[in-house]
């Protein structure tokens, strides 16, 4: 049998705030969990094969959050950043971030800018984080620079303005955290992606669970409409 291998994986990083209300802690605590989870499977991705990881850490909506929960996902945002920078060299991953980055606080721009052009060389993983970022938002913005350059709107069009289109369309997208839904993420490049719903919570999603889907995704098949 054909071995089947996503090359462009999506993560749906959901449910840190339940599993800190489980343990009676606040959010926050969940999130600060739920960073911390991050590299492990990062690492765990590229070694299984996986060319380009997309992590949605923070939605356009996530603004609607209280002050404090905002704060706090900042904060590790920041934190999460500068420790990437300091292993650049070591790692050889290509940094990205994509959404509407103007709106961050000016270190946090700062931090995210180094960070990519630091690692702009790298070709082998990319790792592309979304912050402040929205799939509708993404297409009026993919849609505008077309507009601005006179070119017609066209699928095609569209796809090389999006934020990922230097990485392509993901294969695979994994919503951790049991809810069933897209909440925004990748709309357009996702419209043939192979979904994987969890129940396990982002902090406790650990490789074996990342195994799992890949293990799910080899077993799909892939149609795109044909028979
Ligand atoms: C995902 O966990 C992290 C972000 C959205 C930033 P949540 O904070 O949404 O956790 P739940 O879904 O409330 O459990
Ligand atoms: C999606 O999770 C956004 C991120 C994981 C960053 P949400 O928790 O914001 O999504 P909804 O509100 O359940 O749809
Ligand atoms: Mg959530």
């Amino acid at each position: 049998m054909e071995n089947k291998l996503p090359s462009h994986v999506g993560i749906i990083m959901d449910g840190n705030g339940r599993w800190a209300t489980a343990r009676g802690k606040e959010r926050s605590y969940g999130h600060r969990a739920g960073s911390d989870n991050v590299d492990k499977i990062v690492t765990h991705a590229f070694s299984r094969g996986v060319k380009a990881l997309t992590l949605y850490a923070f939605s356009s909506e996530n603004w609607a959050r209280p002050k404090k929960e905002v704060d706090e996902l900042m904060r590790l945002l920041k934190i999460y950043f500068k420790k990437f920078i300091k292993k650049v060299v070591k790692n050889k991953v290509r940094l990205f971030v994509m959404g509407d980055l103007s709106v961050l606080d000016a270190e946090l721009q700062k931090i995210i800018s180094e960070g990519m052009e630091k690692t702009k060389d790298y070709g082998d993983n990319v790792l592309n984080i979304a912050v402040n970022y929205g799939g509708r938002q993404e297409i009026v913005h993919a849609v505008n620079r077309l507009l601005e350059n006179n070119l017609p709107v066209t699928v095609e069009g569209i796809s090389k303005n999006l934020y990922t289109a230097f990485i392509g369309e993901p294969d695979l997208i994994i919503r951790t955290g049991g809810e069933l839904r897209i909440s925004n993420f990748m709309l357009y490049q996702g419209a043939y992606s192979e979904l994987y719903f969890t129940d396990v919570l982002w902090p406790d999603f650990d490789e074996k669970q990342f195994d799992l889907a890949m293990e799910e995704f080899s077993r799909r098949n892939r149609r795109y409409g044909k028979v």
